[in-house]
């Protein structure tokens, strides 16, 4: 039957000891020489039957050695802790990993293609992401109420039916969501006269069917170079270094042409990307949108498009990434799926 001998026993048992003051208090509460609960016991004694006395001795002596024990274990524990800085601890177990954040894989890329256009001499620049139907369509040579502006499904800020804006370089209503990184370089070339040589990175949106290959938002690079004599040569050569150092030496690039209304002549630029699946070992994939400054883009901003040429170049960045990295879906980029993340 349990009795009062092991009812302490379990107490002491459940004493935590965490301090020198808890150390003192547990000295104090079981073995202390005034009303300590086991010195207790043992005044005790005197009041048993003869033939008990031993019996009992022998069990509260054991208990104190129990709670002498006790109390020198976490004393130099204790001790330890203080000697090494911080709780007992086991150098020799295995570290915890800290989970680590990493950029995203459509910043990675951007940032590989600003860096090797910084070797080709283009600097870098963003315009404002929300713009006046000026920039983004009528000095880019979109005429009014032309079917080339359905060209991009806009998201308007502003009732379409008001054009106040359309027709005003200084008009700054802000009425769209820009389309393309485009009207960056009207802003380029309204702050600084040729030579320009820049880049213009950043998000554009257009109202669109979400689907695996098209979403509401994506990221463009723009590159524009304005200066005497630059040519529909130079272009190509500019394509194709930032083409080889991006996917490899031996690319294979096709420029085809094309229509848009801010360059004359205009391309697109497709990548031949091999895939073992495919009947014909691989498939043509546009990058790109390019050719040379309309000359009406350059009047628009008051540049003399009789002494200076430019060429200027789109660039979707989701597309980059996805062959990059064999990715099918662009709407993975957007779900923020940490498994996705992870791996890059
Ligand atoms: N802004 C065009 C688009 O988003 C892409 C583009 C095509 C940009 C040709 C250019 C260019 O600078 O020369 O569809």
């Amino acid at each position: 039957m349990p009795d009062e001998i092991d009812a302490l026993r379990e107490q002491i048992d459940a004493e935590t000891i965490e301090s020198e003051d808890d150390a003192e208090a547990f000295r104090i509460k079981y073995l202390g020489r005034n009303q300590g609960a086991i010195t207790e016991l043992f005044d005790q004694i005197s009041d048993l039957p003869p033939e008990d006395r031993p019996e009992f001795g022998k069990r509260v002596n054991a208990l104190k050695s129990f709670a002498q024990e006790r109390l020198d274990e976490a004393k130099a524990r204790l001790q330890r802790e203080e000697q090494s800085g911080g709780p007992d601890i086991d150098l020799t177990l295995p570290g915890r990993r800290n989970f680590r954040g990493s950029t995203h894989p459509l910043t990675q890329t951007m940032e590989e293609i600003l860096r090797i256009l910084r070797g080709l001499g283009f600097s870098t620049y963003e315009g404002p992401e929300i713009e006046t139907d000026w920039h983004n369509f009528t000095a880019l040579n979109f005429p009014p109420d032309h079917p080339a502006r359905d060209m991009q499904d806009t998201f308007f800020l502003q009732d379409e039916t008001d054009t106040s804006s359309r027709d005003a370089p200084s008009g700054d209503t802000p009425t769209v969501l820009r389309t393309h990184t485009s009207p960056g370089q009207i802003r380029i070339m309204q702050e600084d006269p040729p030579p320009i040589r820049v880049a213009v990175p950043g998000r554009v949106y257009r109202n669109e069917a979400i689907s695996y290959k098209s979403y509401c938002l994506f990221h463009q690079v723009e590159l524009l170079y304005v200066d005497e004599n630059v040519t529909m040569a130079q272009l190509k050569q500019a394509l194709y270094s930032l083409a080889r150092a991006l996917f490899g030496e031996d690319v294979t690039l096709r420029f085809r042409p094309s229509y848009f209304p801010f360059t004359e002549p205009s391309a697109e630029v497709d990548v031949w990307w091999e895939d073992e699946e495919s009947d014909d070992g691989g498939q043509w994939m546009e990058i790109l949108g390019c050719g040379m400054v309309h000359p009406n883009v350059f009047d628009s901003v008051g540049v003399d498009s009789e002494q200076y040429t430019g060429y200027a170049v789109g660039m979707g960045v989701e597309r980059m990434a996805m062959l990059r990295h064999g990715i099918d879906d662009i709407r993975i980029f957007y779900e923020n799926d940490v498994r996705f993340l992870d791996q890059f």
